[in-house]
């Protein structure tokens, strides 16, 4: 499958995704039972996986997203944008929700201002992992995937802004 100028394969179906990601829910359930966790969907990318994850859990939950930049074309650039505030965070149980974690600079940055809210605790909901691009220590309780250090595209996650709406995931066709 072409996107803009590159070339994609298939890499995760919407079932298997369908199937991990109402796992991660039923884990959540039940660590989280009367607990009300609030989810903080981390944007644009995790917009599919955060509505996904949430209609999995049918106990109290409360959604909000905030919007965090780390992103110029296919590389990380470490730059960290902030356009919506945290707020009413304090003494919550938190659940970050990210589509993937890559070198972890946004979620480095981000876990320090969650922290500073005071919050009772914090925990990451990731659906893709990329182990080996990982440069920070993170403790990322509910990963979907760990996948190689290829760039995927569709279920939320973007190639310069298309892709996203896409139910499979894709990965970056190696060249032959
Ligand atoms: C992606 C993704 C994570 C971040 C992960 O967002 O949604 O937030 O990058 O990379 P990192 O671990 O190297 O920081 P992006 O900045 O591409 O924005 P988007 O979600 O709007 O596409």
């Amino acid at each position: 499958m072409l996107i803009k100028d590159k070339e994609f394969e298939l890499f995760l179906s919407s079932e298997v995704i369908r199937k991990r990601v109402m796992e991660l829910a039923s884990f959540i359930e039940v660590d989280y039972k009367d607990r009300n966790p609030l989810f903080l969907g981390v944007l644009n990318g995790c917009f599919i996986f955060a509505a996904d994850l949430v209609r999995g859990i049918s106990s109290k939950t409360e959604i909000k997203f905030v919007k965090i930049s780390s992103y110029a074309g296919m590389k990380s650039t470490g730059k960290i944008v902030r356009t919506l505030n945290v707020e009413n965070v304090e003494g919550r149980n938190i659940i970050i929700v990210e589509d993937i974690v890559d070198t972890g600079n946004t979620l480095i940055h981000f876990l320090d201002e969650v922290w500073g809210c005071k919050p009772e605790s914090v925990e990451i909901a990731t659906l893709l992992f990329k182990k080996e691009a990982l440069q920070h220590h993170l403790n990322l309780k509910y990963i979907g995937f760990e996948i190689p250090d290829k760039f995927v595209v569709g279920y939320g996650l973007d190639y310069d802004e298309e892709g996203r709406n896409l139910s499979d995931i894709y990965q970056l066709k190696s060249k032959e």
